[in-house]
């Protein structure tokens, strides 16, 4: 009955609505539990589309937002300010690599995608560079759901419908041992004309794409040749931001560093929805002028919403406490030694880690691939056992909050554990 008033009323995202399961009506959550309305409990290992770092209702989170609610809920921010963007603009400045110098609000983590392209864009067009046009991205790639971040990303089933209505982009591998070589002479020649505008990536973790991961030394090589060609860097680290990787951001791995960083997701703790893109100060300075032209015509309404920093800047105190630090060593040191344990088990084709992310790809008679069919019997598995997992395709993944305890990581490896011999029968 619940459900069937849900689906009457509402669309789902990323859902068919003619063969979906009806969705579960969730009454209430706490640290990494979801209540269900018909009593059941569910442990929560993809944090919730990968937002809720410090599970859920935290309530130092909830209760600076409750006082924030009190005192400034909204005001416009074009010619208005307030203190609780300026301290997470500090705080952000603060904690990421010391190039950064300026932070742009958006809304989430599509939006602070298209206000990267559109920085990188822009930077040169301010400049009357109007020949560095192209850019380049992964194959694989996952942006988001906006134009632009549709353009960047692999042209799919996802985005077939609009392949029309995309820009063109250059699509390269991610490195590897094997291709790096390769693959540094490629970009050499894509960039031979000196046409490129940018280049985005998914640093060190694709993630909508599977999980697919890559070495930083294979990054930093292929970065130090996009950066002599004078190509604007952008990090999409809208999942992989605020300690996934081990580090507060994986770009924290690499040398090289990007000019501009997509952040959303992790920063508010799954309270808010809030993006922010920060640039360098280069970036900002080609902006910067009297000739209102070159003004960065971009702004939601919703921009730096008091609520929604408020939000970030408890999540953002969590996060560079000793205790939450401690605790993301500790899930990946975890997840280690489950990927150790479970390594050889015959229907795992690869298992692959980096900080709290864990991925294990199946091996089923189908490729690997979003739409492999054992994803619904995975996921009703999963399920069925108290298990909130939601596998890409044939990649189960676990990506918890970090306040996880010890029975309850326990008790997910112990599912996963068990479905790999229900699955593989
Ligand atoms: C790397 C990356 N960029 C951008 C996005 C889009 O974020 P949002 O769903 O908040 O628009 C996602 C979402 O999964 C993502 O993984």
């Amino acid at each position: 009955m619940l459900n069937n008033e849900a689906t009457k009323y509402i669309w789902h995202p990323f859902t068919q609505m003619k063969t979906a399961a009806p969705p579960v009506q969730i009454s209430r959550a706490k640290d990494c539990t979801l209540y269900a309305e018909d009593g059941t409990e569910y442990i929560d290992a993809i944090a919730s589309w990968w937002v809720n770092i410090h599970g859920h209702c935290n309530e130092f989170i909830a209760g600076k937002i409750a006082a924030q609610a009190q005192t400034l809920e909204h005001v416009i921010f074009a010619g208005f300010t307030h203190t609780p963007a300026i301290d997470l603009a500090k705080t952000l400045i603060s904690i990421l690599p010391d190039h950064f110098a300026k932070v742009f609000f958006s809304d989430d983590g599509s939006t602070c995608v298209e206000v990267a392209l559109k920085m990188a864009i822009q930077y040169w067009h301010n400049q009357g560079i109007n020949h560095k046009t192209k850019i380049i991205a992964f194959e694989n790639a996952y942006h988001g759901d906006t134009f632009g971040a549709m353009s960047v990303a692999e042209r799919n089933a996802f985005n077939a419908a609009f392949n029309n209505y995309l820009f063109e982009v250059i699509h390269i591998p991610i490195p590897t041992n094997e291709n790096i070589a390769a693959l540094k002479l490629q970009v050499a020649a894509i960039a031979a004309n000196d046409d490129v505008a940018a280049f985005i990536f998914e640093p060190l973790v694709q993630g909508a794409a599977g999980m697919l991961m890559y070495e930083p030394a294979h990054m930093d090589e292929l970065l130090t040749i996009i950066k002599a060609k004078n190509i604007l860097c952008i990090a999409d680290e809208v999942m992989t931001g605020f300690g996934r990787t081990g580090k507060n951001f994986a770009i924290e791995y690499l040398k090289q560093q990007p000019d501009i960083i997509c952040l959303s997701k992790g920063i508010t703790g799954g309270f808010m929805p809030l993006g922010v893109t920060v640039c360098t100060q280069q970036i900002f300075v080609a902006f910067y002028a009297d000739d209102t032209a070159k003004t960065f015509f971009h702004g939601h309404s919703y921009t730096a919403n008091p609520l929604a920093c408020a939000a970030a800047n408890a999540s953002m105190e969590l996060l560079i406490a000793d205790k939450c630090q401690q605790q993301i060593q500790h899930i990946s040191t975890r997840h280690a030694a489950f990927a150790r344990n479970i390594e050889k088990h015959i229907f795992i084709k690869e298992i692959r880690q980096r900080g709290t992310i864990l991925a294990i790809e199946l091996n089923t008679a189908e490729n690997s691939s979003y739409f492999n069919s054992i994803q619904t019997a995975a996921y009703q598995y999963f399920m069925s056992n108290g298990l909130f997992l939601r596998p890409l395709g044939n990649i189960v993944y676990v990506m918890p909050p970090y306040c996880i305890t010890d029975d309850e990581l326990h008790k997910v490896y112990e599912v996963i554990k068990t479905s790999l011999d229900y699955l593989s029968q």
